[in-house]
């Protein structure tokens, strides 16, 4: 396929983690092809992650990955822009086989390569499904290693203004889905038991911190569910799963509204933008969507496909990098601690 003059054609590349994952996205907002092979199955045998089994499958599908994103698109390697990919942050062994074959690809067909932080790009999926997003505006991005939330001023120029001291909200998820044996990953578990259960059973505490922080803690919570159940088991009693699983629910959706809100109060925000694996929580859209809906500020939050890690956002966010004109060297290296800063 020609590419014109003016079209600018990004390759997302993302290994972070357990998903493989590429697309080709033209003009920032036409997603050409969208590729995730996910090694869930794989991972789910062993409770979570395997960080060595996780590099060794991503080396396996990375590169057919890319060809059937090329192939979907009806373009070659020579029709690219540039080439985006995660480097950071994540597991080391999985960042490394994303940016060595990215780099690879990018020398070989003499397009620039463009260095990814995964926690914007996760806040970048929203930009691809709605380009009528205004700044200034306050994205929560809640995943299984991060909580945040973030003031944005404009493309590139925003500031944290709390983040977990502790656990990530989908990390306390995973770790009470774990206990109660609903299996990996446990947020989408944790939702799906939730339905049948009753979230007022259980009171499990709501970690605000001091008054007006806008940090957060989930691990706490977390433990408060665990000795919940381990003295249930002392005294020979058997919980309700569902009644535990929506109770929790509940209570980390609290908190993450509270701090939303006071958040928007502080920063008058009109915006706010969901991100993250957990932002696919049907409970927390929609008890964000009433809130927000009172106070006219727009929730905007992506489809959940473009929740959990994928190669769109990579190349979305790629894209705003490219109108920047901001490269990276061929030295890039992975960065497993990467942070916003
Ligand atoms: O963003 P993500 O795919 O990976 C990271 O960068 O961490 O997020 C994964 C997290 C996991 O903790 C998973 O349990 C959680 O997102 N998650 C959910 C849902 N879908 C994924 N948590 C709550 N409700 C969901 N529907
Ligand atoms: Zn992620």
């Amino acid at each position: 396929m020609e590419k014109s003059n003016h079209e600018v054609i990004i390759l997302g590349v993302e290994t972070s983690c357990d998903e493989t994952s590429a697309a080709v996205l033209v003009n920032g907002t036409e997603l050409r092809s969208h590729v995730i092979s996910s090694q869930i199955m794989t991972h789910q045998k062993y409770g979570g992650v395997v960080p060595e089994i996780a590099s060794r499958e991503h080396s396996l599908h990375l590169q057919p990955v890319v060809q059937q994103a090329l192939d979907e698109a009806m373009m070659t390697f020579k029709d690219l822009s540039a080439i985006a990919v995660t480097y950071g942050p994540g597991l080391v062994g999985s960042l490394l086989v994303g940016v060595s074959g990215a780099k690879a690809m990018a020398y070989a067909a003499g397009v620039p390569l463009i260095g990814i932080n995964h926690l914007e790009a996760h806040i970048y999926a929203n930009f691809l499904p709605h380009q009528d997003i205004e700044f200034p505006l306050l994205a929560l991005l809640v995943s299984g290693g991060h909580t945040h939330l973030i003031f944005f001023e404009a493309h590139g120029q925003y500031k944290i203004l709390g983040r977990t001291r502790d656990d990530a909200a989908g990390e306390a998820l995973d770790k009470v889905a774990r206990t109660l044996g609903l299996g990996y990953p446990g947020g989408p578990q944790i939702q799906r038991i939730a339905q049948e259960g009753d979230a007022q059973a259980f009171k499990f505490p709501r970690a605000m911190l001091e008054p007006d922080s806008l940090d957060f803690s989930f691990s706490g919570m977390k433990s408060a569910v665990l000795n919940t159940l381990n003295s249930a088991r002392m005294r020979g009693e058997t919980l309700s799963v569902p009644d535990i699983a929506a109770s929790f629910q509940q209570a980390v959706v609290d908190v993450l509204v509270r701090k939303t809100m006071l958040a928007i109060k502080r920063t008058r925000v009109k915006t706010l933008l969901l991100a993250g694996g957990v932002a696919a929580n049907s409970l927390l859209r929609q008890t964000l969507s009433e809130t927000l809906g009172k106070q006219s500020v727009r929730l905007v939050y992506p489809p959940p496909i473009l929740c959990t890690d994928n190669g769109a956002m990579i190349a979305t966010a790629g894209y705003y990098h490219y109108l920047a004109g901001d490269f990276a060297p061929w030295t890039l290296n992975a960065v497993p601690g990467l942070n916003l800063t």
